[in-house]
């Protein structure tokens, strides 16, 4: 099957990055959110992207006004129905995502392919919620979408072997590099990262070393560009702290279980650099 038009659902960070690589791959798109307050937002942000991609002469004027003509916006997830692939990046919670799926699922072509960006969320647990579990896959982005190289494409039980080439290749033409990971909580990126992160704060807890001694172990003894604590600041506590309760449920494993000084700072609200404060000050 031949991918031409993509729709995207949300448009916050992943969402948006998303959207702004598909269009700079050739292809046109619709990227769905709930209000227009928030798609005016989102849209002007991928838009943004673009104007950058131009400044870095990464791509010229002319083929940047054709990703913006190729490029529309809109509230109602029926004007989605007619895309090949739809690739779903709203907040990471269950129903909602159940929900947007079985409305795609309803009213997209029986071809269609539906794919998540969750970090967390079983695909063969959205995949069965729908009538076409062999045509739901996972493409996990990473953040900053139009900076990051990989896609984790993750195979559900009942991912097709069609659909999961296709994906690939069409990662492969967004210029990112696909891996391909089986259904199992934390992928493989969030599985070593988040436990890597974890025990770079039980060390903190501990009083092992300080907080930039422990990202200036990692940075220079490991080639890290960003230490664990710092990079913790930068994804989210309240993410990581979420991430590894995924793990930690998804696996009965004891080694995945949350460091309490994780906990503490998002009890307190401390959840990194978008709250101005995490294990650093911002
Ligand atoms: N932020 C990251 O670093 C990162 C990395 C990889 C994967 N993810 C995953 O990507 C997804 C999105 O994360 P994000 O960081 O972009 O979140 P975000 O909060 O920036 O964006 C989510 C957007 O979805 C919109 N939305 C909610 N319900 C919707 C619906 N029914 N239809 C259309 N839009 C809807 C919201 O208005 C919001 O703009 C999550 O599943 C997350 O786990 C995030």
């Amino acid at each position: 099957m031949e991918i031409k038009k993509i729709g995207v659902v949300g448009a916050g960070t992943m969402g948006g990055g998303i959207a702004q690589v598909c269009v700079g791959g050739g292809f046109e798109v619709v990227v769905r959110e709930v209000a227009d307050e928030f798609l005016d937002k989102g849209m002007a942000r991928i838009r943004k992207g673009i104007d950058k991609w131009v400044e870095k002469g990464i791509v010229e004027a002319p083929a940047a006004e054709k990703m913006l003509a190729a490029l529309r916006g809109s509230t109602d997830l029926a004007d989605l129905y007619d895309c090949d692939l739809v690739i779903e990046a709203i907040i990471e919670d269950l129903d909602a995502k159940t929900q947007v799926f079985q409305q795609l699922d309803a009213g997209c072509g029986d071809d269609a392919i539906l794919a998540s960006n969750t970090s967390s969320i079983s695909i063969t647990r959205l995949a069965a919620a729908t009538e076409r579990p062999t045509r739901v896959v996972g493409m996990h982005f990473f953040n900053p979408v139009p900076l990051m190289k990989l896609v984790e494409i993750v195979r559900g039980e009942m991912t097709s072997d069609d659909v999961h080439d296709v994906i690939e290749e069409l990662a492969r033409g967004l210029q990112k590099t696909p891996v391909t990971v089986a259904d199992v909580p934390g992928f493989v990126s969030n599985r070593v990262l988040m436990p890597m992160i974890n025990e770079a704060v039980f060390c903190l807890q501990e009083g092992v070393a300080t907080a930039e001694d422990i990202d200036t172990v990692m940075k220079l003894g490991m080639a890290h560009p960003m230490g664990p604590l710092r990079l913790a600041d930068l994804i989210g506590l309240d993410v990581c702290l979420a991430i590894m309760e995924v793990l930690h449920r998804g696996y009965g494993d004891s080694k995945y279980r949350p460091c309490p000084l994780l906990r503490r700072k998002v009890d307190a609200g401390h959840v990194g650099r978008k709250a101005g404060r995490g294990f650093y000050t911002y």
